[in-house]
Order: C-alpha cells, then structure tokens, then sequence
C-alpha cells in the first residue's frame, strides 16, 4: 500500500480509507484522450462503487465491510450520518439496495427504516432492484442528445436484446438511459458501472460489449 496523501475524507468507498492513489482508483490514462475502454473512473470518488463482481448471499457490514463503517461513523457526531456511505457500501456487495437491507442499515445506523427508503429511493444512483453484472447508462441529456445519444440507446438496446431498463437472460447486462453525467465535453457519455465511456458513438458498440463480456471494465 502506498502512503498517499488522505485525498477525498468524505468519501466512504475504497480511495481514503485504503491509502490508494488517484491513478491506483482510476488508472493513468483518464489524463488527456478519454479511452472509450472506459478508462475514465471520473465519478469513482463521488457514486457508490458498482462492480460485476458481487456478493449476493454474503451478511452486510461484516468483516472488511463492517471495518468500514465503523471508519466512517467514527468521522460524524451523529452516525446516522453514515447514511450514504452504508448504503454505497450495501450497493457494492450487492449491486442494488434492497429492501431487506434498507432495513439492516435502518438498525445499524438507528434510523427508522422510512427515513432510509426516502433517502435510497431519492438518490437515482442506488439501485433499487438487481441488475446485470454490467449496468450500461446512456446520458441522453441534452449535449449527449446533440451528439446522437438516441442512437447509442438504441445500439445498446438492439446489440443486446433488451427493453429499456430490462436485464438480459444470461444476467450481464442491464441497459437504462441517464441524465447528464457530467462529462458533456465527452458526449455521448456512457456510464458503465463505475467507468465513464467517453465519446461512444454507435459504430463503437459492439467493441465495448465485448469487452465487457470478456470481463474487461472493471
Ligand atoms: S449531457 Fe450527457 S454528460 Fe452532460
């Protein structure tokens, strides 16, 4: 582990508390020419972690998860503060928010269980239901819109075979459009998982699908 300098103190997921660099989280090639690999990790320190990889049957907030809690209710006064950083964490086990879990940070935090739903429910960032081990988000906003957007949606939808916002059988892809993503420099933006495609045009599609059916854009 590199000693780097304690960079994003507010943020719960596995930058600050695991001593990483800013290359280490996002790689270097996020500086200059946006790979449309998806290279790109911009929103990495502000969005819950969503990786292809999950724990479904796994107990939340036990062993290096419940280390990081604790690390982050240590920040607040009041741990009910912790509430966004416990349900990212929830998000990163299990890829969405259910409502089992709600309940489970409801206690741990002493919330009562609404107050975590309305939080859970507000936020378009925690799913709320399973999806594919590749969650794919196309910005359709308005730059991304003026660069064709419509048309990456689309591509998305028909290369894998799904309806907007349906996972596709084999469990690898779900597909929904997005709002601005906030790299309207970049459009179309895609966000998949926590990675940032930049500049995806529809040509680009099948490359991007396969390789994240190889595994790739973790
Ligand atoms: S409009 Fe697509 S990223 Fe802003």
């Amino acid at each position: 582990m590199t000693k780097a300098p304690f960079a994003n103190p507010g943020w719960a997921g596995n930058t600050g508390d695991f001593e990483l660099t800013e290359s280490e989280i996002r790689g270097s090639d996020f500086v200059g020419e946006r790979p449309k690999s998806g290279g790109h990790a911009s929103g990495a320190g502000a969005m819950p972690f969503m990786f292809r990889r999950r724990e479904p049957d796994s107990e939340i907030f036990r062993g290096e998860y419940l280390e990081r809690i604790e690390k982050v209710v240590s920040r607040y006064p009041d741990k009910r503060a912790a509430l966004l950083a416990a349900l990212s964490i929830v998000q990163e086990i299990r890829g969405h928010v259910g409502h089992a879990d709600m309940r489970e940070v409801a206690e741990l935090l002493d919330l009562p269980t609404a107050h975590v739903r309305g939080v859970a429910t507000f936020y378009t960032m925690y799913n709320k239901r399973p999806v594919g081990l590749n969650l794919v988000q196309v910005c359709t906003n308005i730059s991304c819109s003026l660069m064709g957007a419509d048309e990456v949606f689309r591509g998305f939808l028909d290369h894998i075979g799904v309806q907007p916002g349906e996972t596709s059988d084999d469990g690898e892809f779900t597909v929904v459009e997005a709002e601005c993503l906030a790299a309207c420099g970049f459009a179309t933006c895609v966000q998949i998982n926590s990675r940032y495609y930049e500049n995806v045009s529809a040509e680009d599609i099948p490359d991007i699908v396969a390789h994240l059916r190889s595994g790739g854009g973790e």
